[in-house]
């Protein structure tokens, strides 16, 4: 779809800028073409989902702050579900993640609850955010619940839990009952383990998942199937997970993040990061094409974790932990994970490789049926939550324009771009994407342009008929391709309402900015 096309009059216009020490090549014209004609996908809304682990402080400090005086007597933070609402988030997966393959959900019920020690995360759990209090925030968000098993525990352990949940008779959901939850939660959800691989795991899927289906036909199962390192790697989906469990699965889990934990320090620079923002396209890409080639295009790519940057949890996860307050512990712990809050680190180049990864997974909208960044919340999270309040990172704004101001279709979009090269790097300067609501009168278009310091001439057609007029707009960009929010500075990169103007179908792009124009057709 994205064609190399630097027409004689974009060569001679060519120039070279210096950026910092990068060399910059500058293009000519930029070319979107919509075909209005060609049948439209469905975008599935689940695609802007987040992701919410027992890791640092998404969970404690994050979204659940008991005592905190910005939360209600459950414990919810306010100001923090009042910022996801407008997110619009349509579903969460808890409770990791590493995390997760420590975790023995029936702890986490009911009124006894005690502390334990995760050696996944060398943390004391204080264990007060459980199965119900998951479930209340996706209520309270209007989000489906999804909760993936412990990878390690008993499958009885886990066919328990979905029990637990989603049954109206028997053990337990007596007791779930006797926990004051007569009604089943109904998760519709979950996933068998995290990021396993092995022939072991792949049994486990197989038995698990079947026996899952035939208790709960309603249930959708998910189970790991392919995880990239960094952007490089991209793997299919494994023959063997395929022909043992495949008929049991209505999704792969797919993870990756494309700034290696080892890339990031000192921090990354914007052009650095930028590079990286086509490689979600090829790895949905080569997923798609293994599903297909297993003759399994029905099972669809659920993106679970996902984010530009990889979080920092140096020495961290682990299987055992002799001594929780040793100081080599305490170290790691509490000072090395700050170093996913410095705030300087979440720039513009988040906020539009976060548009690349969305528009990716719409374009991909006949194998992409869900994504959850990871985390939501603090981390790498697009939401930074902090004991007086919290700074919505550029990345936010990306997803709620993109939750609040694209539609139910997606339309066939054909980008001829010049090259942004960096290094031996190269994406295209301008990305786009396009949907169209279901009575295929309003048209919302997404415009990205990944230079960092000038504005493209783009020229934008429907239907072969140039765009003409002035349209309303959102638009997400900042002094500075650098440019990020802080406590004291909340507002620095915050979405603005424009005009776009298109002149016999040609427009101007801002440097480093997420444009989206509303067409809505006469
Ligand atoms: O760095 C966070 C971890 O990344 C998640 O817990 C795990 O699922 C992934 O490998």
């Amino acid at each position: 779809m994205h064609q190399w096309n630097m027409n004689n009059t974009a060569k001679a216009n060519v120039m070279s800028t210096m950026i910092g020490a990068a060399v910059v090549e500058a293009r000519g014209m930029e070319e979107v073409a919509i075909d209005i004609a060609a049948p439209t996908k469905r975008a599935d809304q689940m695609i802007f989902g987040g992701f919410l682990e027992h890791f640092d402080n998404q969970i404690y400090g994050g979204v659940f702050d008991p005592g905190s005086p910005l939360a209600d007597e459950q414990g919810f933070r306010l100001d923090v579900i009042e910022a996801l609402k407008e997110l619009k988030i349509p579903v969460i997966r808890w409770p990791g993640g590493c995390f997760v393959d420590a975790y023995h959900w029936r702890k986490g019920v009911g009124p006894e609850r005690e502390p334990y020690g995760d050696p996944r995360w060398g943390v004391i759990e204080p264990n007060t955010f459980g199965t119900h209090e998951f479930i209340e925030l996706c209520r309270r968000l209007g989000a489906e619940p999804y909760i993936c098993f412990n990878g390690l525990a008993s499958p009885q352990e886990n066919l328990d839990w979905v029990a637990y949940c989603n049954a109206t008779a028997g053990e337990m959901a007596e007791l779930r009952a006797s926990h004051g939850h007569p009604e089943p939660y109904n998760v519709k959800f979950w996933s068998v383990g995290n990021e396993r691989y092995d022939k072991a795991y792949i049994h486990r899927v197989r038995d698990t998942a079947k026996r899952v289906k035939e208790l709960y036909p309603d249930v959708l199962m998910l189970c790991s199937g392919s995880q990239g390192g960094a952007g490089t790697q991209m793997p299919g989906v494994h023959t063997y997970l395929m022909e043992q469990a495949g008929e049991y699965l209505d999704y792969v889990s797919v993870h990756n993040y494309w700034l290696d934990r080892a890339d990031q320090l000192p921090q990354v620079d914007y052009l650095t990061a930028i590079m990286k923002s086509e490689m979600p396209d090829a790895y949905m890409g080569v997923v798609a094409q293994s599903l297909s080639e297993h003759g399994a295009d029905r099972i669809k790519i659920a993106f679970d974790e996902w984010n530009l940057r990889a979080w920092q949890h140096p020495g961290f996860p682990r299987n055992r932990v002799e001594d929780y307050d040793e100081p080599t512990i305490r170290e790691l712990v509490e000072r090395r994970r700050t170093q996913n809050d410095v705030a300087s680190q979440y720039t513009m180049a988040d906020a539009l490789f976060s548009a690349s990864f969305l528009n990716a997974c719409l374009r991909h909208a006949d194998h992409v049926a869900m994504a959850t960044i990871a985390p939501l919340v603090n981390t790498r999270g697009p939401l930074f939550v902090h004991p007086k309040g919290i700074v919505k990172r550029p990345h936010v704004h990306t997803m709620a324009m993109y939750a609040n101001e694209l539609h139910e279709r997606v339309a066939e979009v054909t980008v001829k771009a010049d090259k942004l090269t960096h290094g031996n790097a190269s994406v295209d300067v301008v990305d786009a994407i396009a949907t169209v609501d279901d009575t295929g009168r309003r048209v919302a278009i997404a415009l990205v342009n990944r230079h960092p310091s000038e504005s493209v001439a783009c020229a934008l057609s429907m239907g072969g008929v140039p765009l003409d007029g002035t349209f309303r707009a959102t638009r997400l960009t900042a002094d500075s391709p650098d440019a990020y929010n802080d406590i004291d500075t909340p507002d620095r990169v915050a979405p603005k309402k424009v005009e776009q103007t298109f002149s016999k179908g040609t427009t101007s792009l801002p440097p480093h900015s997420l444009t989206i124009v509303d067409v809505t057709k006469p």
